[in-house]
């Protein structure tokens, strides 16, 4: 059934956070999915990347050596190209943006998993998304917070493909960039949807699904 009218609805900007190996990747497909099967348009996107010169960004950022704040830089320049290219535009349509990762991820990673000044995050967050309507600093509608004990992320990554320069990195940051993510969820309590991440597949599905059916944005479905 097609309940909306395209170019009537609002837009919808659902972003997906949490560790490496923490298992997100099926859940965004899995809400895509859900959301075409009610007729909406849907925009499937990634942070880093997202478009040509992100994706760009990406491959340098996540196979480069650099200094935290060239990271820092790097990650926010992707996301200028990014909003401005793929996600405002698509929100102004009225689609569902489902992004993997966005600026939660810089304040859990660079912040507080690397030790760099979140003063400066949130400055360069406020250049970044700030919109040209004057509504403030975008941020998403919704964020699934997928949380799961670093020692878990690990062992899950440790039979994976070759790792990046992050998922190289030692549980110890794991932790430091879990801590980040839960006092993102403390500051912005209302945006934020913490997802016991510690499940089978199936349970973190219906997880997923509760959220989006708690905001009266889906309804129920069973399979991811
Ligand atoms: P990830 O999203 O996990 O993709 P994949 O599943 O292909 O590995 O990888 C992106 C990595 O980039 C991840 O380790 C987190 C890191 N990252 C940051 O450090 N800061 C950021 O702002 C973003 C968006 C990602």
């Amino acid at each position: 059934m097609r309940i909306h009218t395209k170019g009537v609805q609002a837009g919808l900007f659902i972003s997906f956070e949490g560790i490496d190996g923490a298992g997100k990747s099926t859940h965004i497909q899995g809400l895509a999915d859900a959301f075409r099967e009610l007729g909406r348009a849907v925009v499937l996107t990634r942070e880093p990347g997202g478009t040509p010169l992100a994706e760009k960004l990406r491959t340098l950022v996540l196979n480069d050596a650099m200094d935290p704040l060239c990271e820092a830089l790097l990650m926010f320049a992707a996301r200028r190209d990014h909003l401005r290219q793929v996600i405002e535009p698509a929100l102004q349509r009225g689609e569902v943006v489902l992004c993997d990762r966005f600026t939660d991820a810089t304040f859990a990673y660079q912040g507080y998993g690397r030790g760099f000044d979140l003063a400066v995050l949130r400055q360069l967050e406020q250049w970044v998304q700030g919109r040209d309507d004057g509504e403030g600093v975008r941020q998403p509608d919704l964020t699934l917070w997928f949380d799961l004990d670093p020692a878990i992320a690990a062992a899950r990554l440790a039979d994976a493909r070759s790792p990046d320069r992050f998922e190289a990195l030692p549980v110890e940051f794991f932790s430091r960039v879990a801590g980040g993510y839960h006092q993102r969820q403390q500051a912005d309590p209302d945006r934020f949807e913490r997802i016991e991440a510690n499940q089978s597949i199936e349970a973190v599905w219906r997880s997923v699904q509760a959220a989006l059916v708690a905001r009266g944005w889906l309804g129920g479905r069973t399979n991811p």
